[in-house]
């Protein structure tokens, strides 16, 4: 049997999905696809023939039952996400069915919004000597983020911040990185990146909630809270060891 794949499609722009992934969706026989989150514009590769189904509107149930029935069918199925998968994808519960009904699968990564959320703004996320680590994560909404990983203990790293799934607590989310980060620290607001109506905005943190909200970002929204956007102009300083004259060149 052939197997299902769950394709990343990337966050929006139908140029941002893996060569593997476009590929895969040229071939499909069927696509399932969240359309809520992903353009109609990355169908332009499908087959015209090709069953596409689109899930908004399904209940998980359904949306399994769609696949198990089509891969059983021996037909070439392309459940499409939205970034990547392994974020926030739900994939979890569709692994565990495939399993169950014993059917192949493989997972084809995409790019996640936190990674145009950074080539947009222009910053490395991991600028040495001021930031190393990369902390993605979201606050509790109708799913609880377990108690260890409460945001104002994560925020008490003051590390590049990616927080998904947000937008809607914006409030509960300033006060409680207030408690750590200097509220003068640059916060991006990345809303529907890769998509038309795309919009960035950068400001303080002790800003961030009037804006998102006053501009009405609390839909597909990335926040990026990072020492690294407050060290924009003065990064010359913190030379990567990949570019030092004392390092193997073995990486570059
Ligand atoms: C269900 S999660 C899926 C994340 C996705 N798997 C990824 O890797 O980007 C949806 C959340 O991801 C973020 N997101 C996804 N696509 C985005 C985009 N194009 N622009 C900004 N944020 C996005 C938002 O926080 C949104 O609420």
């Amino acid at each position: 049997m052939q197997p299902v794949y769950i394709v990343g499609a990337g966050p929006g722009d139908p140029d941002l999905i893996t060569v593997k992934g476009r590929n895969l969706l040229i071939k499909a026989d069927v696509i399932v696809y969240a359309n809520s989150l992903i353009p109609d514009s990355m169908l332009q590769f499908c087959r015209s023939d090709a069953e596409i189904i689109p899930t908004a509107s399904k209940s998980l149930e359904e949306i399994l039952e769609i696949i198990v029935d089509r891969a059983r069918s021996q037909k070439l199925v392309v459940r499409l996400h939205d970034g990547d998968p392994s974020l926030y994808g739900a994939i979890q519960e569709q692994i565990v069915s495939l399993v169950e009904a014993e059917i192949p699968f493989e997972i084809i990564p995409g790019v996640s919004a936190f990674q145009l959320a950074a080539a947009r703004l222009q910053i490395e996320l991991t600028v040495p000597e001021l930031v190393q680590t990369i902390i993605l994560t979201r606050i509790s909404g109708r799913t609880q983020v377990p108690e260890r990983e409460e945001l104002s203990s994560l925020s008490a790293h003051q590390a590049s911040l990616c927080l998904y799934l947000s937008a809607h607590h914006v409030e509960n989310v300033q006060a409680k990185l207030i408690e750590h980060y200097p509220s003068d620290t640059t916060v991006a607001i990345c809303y529907r990146l890769g998509w038309e109506d795309e919009k960035i905005l950068t400001v303080p943190l002790s800003e961030m909630a009037s804006t998102t909200i006053k501009e009405n970002l609390t839909r597909t929204t990335l926040f990026v809270i990072s020492p690294a956007l407050n060290n924009l102009r003065s990064s010359t300083k913190e030379r990567s060891q990949l570019y030092s004259s004392h390092y193997q060149r073995l990486f570059r």
